[in-house]
């Protein structure tokens, strides 16, 4: 593939090697120099419409770590504000030489209109459009979930058939539950959404997926629970769910957390709301891993980076030859 916008796209296969190509690429992060050669000479622009901390962060690092020339756009502060259009900007990209877009939007479907209009020749690069998509997401946090639930060394190679994993919260405005929902079961894991009726999009019955208003009836049969952020930036005012209510019945606390099986994870994209979806002595234990699924997305971006732009080329192996 040239692109990737939707975790939809991907077959078992291709979802398996760009986790396999993941953990090679873990293990320069275990090295004193974390930087290979393999995208030297190639520019890659980060193209961000939208508010981004993890996933903006953690493209450039991945961008650096493989000698890409790396250029940082944000809306705010460009001709955007002035009210260019996207063609525009894109062309004014291309202009530059650049061989890969990373681009978040607001608007569900820039992505796949920047790839497929002919505005520019580079790879594109899915970093979340709207409620819609955000592939390197469910990417990564697959692969937090393989590593925790299947073994580092174990995993190579694996899906997560049979895995049960539950989604809560938000899934109405979550392009994280709609990536996830198509790459889990696309691994082979049994999804169910836990959701108030009024956070779940209409339609959400034909997803590959069981939907459940009942949480602590979930919680004991579940191997990964990934809590959602209630979005009330895409929400109109009338619909925000009252803190108390929404803890009450969706938000994960200790005494839920304890229902949950002892190998089984607590995971959260971010950014999160402390006290409404989950407390703090869940986010602070040894059983989230929010800030793994952080750092691992640096390797999943690498090896996305990698498939898409760094050609037939052996990653790891064949650059640790030419180094030694
Ligand atoms: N998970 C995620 O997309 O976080 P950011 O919005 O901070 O990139």
């Amino acid at each position: 593939q040239r692109h990737l916008i939707s975790a939809a796209d991907l077959t078992r296969d291709d979802a398996v090697l760009i986790l396999d190509t993941a953990e090679e690429m873990a293990r320069v992060a275990d090295r004193p120099i974390k930087k290979l050669p393999t995208l030297r000479g190639r520019t890659v622009v980060n193209l961000f419409f939208e508010d981004s901390t993890r996933t903006r962060i953690s493209f450039e690092a991945a961008e650096k770590r493989l000698s890409a020339d790396v250029i940082n756009f944000t809306a705010k502060g460009s001709s955007v504000s002035k009210g260019e259009s996207l063609k525009d900007t894109a062309q004014t990209l291309e202009a530059m030489g650049v061989d890969a877009v990373v681009i978040r939007h607001s608007a569900s479907g820039a992505p796949y209109r920047l790839a497929t209009s002919g505005w520019i020749d580079a790879a594109v690069i899915n970093a979340g459009d709207g409620t819609h998509q955000h592939p390197t997401q469910a990417l990564l946090d697959a692969f937090t979930m393989r590593r925790r639930l299947t073994g580092r060394d174990t995993g190579l190679g694996q899906d997560l058939s049979g895995k049960r994993i539950t989604l809560v919260g938000d899934v109405l405005h979550s392009r994280v539950a709609r990536s996830n929902v198509d790459l889990l079961h696309t691994l082979g894991a049994e999804v169910t959404l836990v959701a108030p009726p009024t956070l779940l999009p209409v339609g959400v019955t034909s997803w590959p997926c069981e939907v459940s208003y009942d949480l602590d009836a979930v919680l004991p049969k579940s191997d990964a629970v990934m809590m959602l952020r209630v979005q009330r930036e895409r929400m109109n005012a009338a619909f925000f769910p009252t803190e108390r209510e929404y803890s009450r019945r969706y938000g994960l606390d200790g005494d839920r957390m304890a229902k949950m099986p002892e190998h089984a994870i607590v995971m959260h994209p971010g950014p999160m709301v402390r006290g409404m979806e989950i407390t703090a002595e869940v986010a602070d234990s040894p059983r989230c891993t929010v800030v793994e699924q952080v750092a691992n997305g640096v390797s999943i971006r690498m090896a996305v980076l990698y498939l898409l732009l760094g050609g037939n080329e052996p990653a790891v192996t064949h650059t640790r030859t030419n180094e030694e």
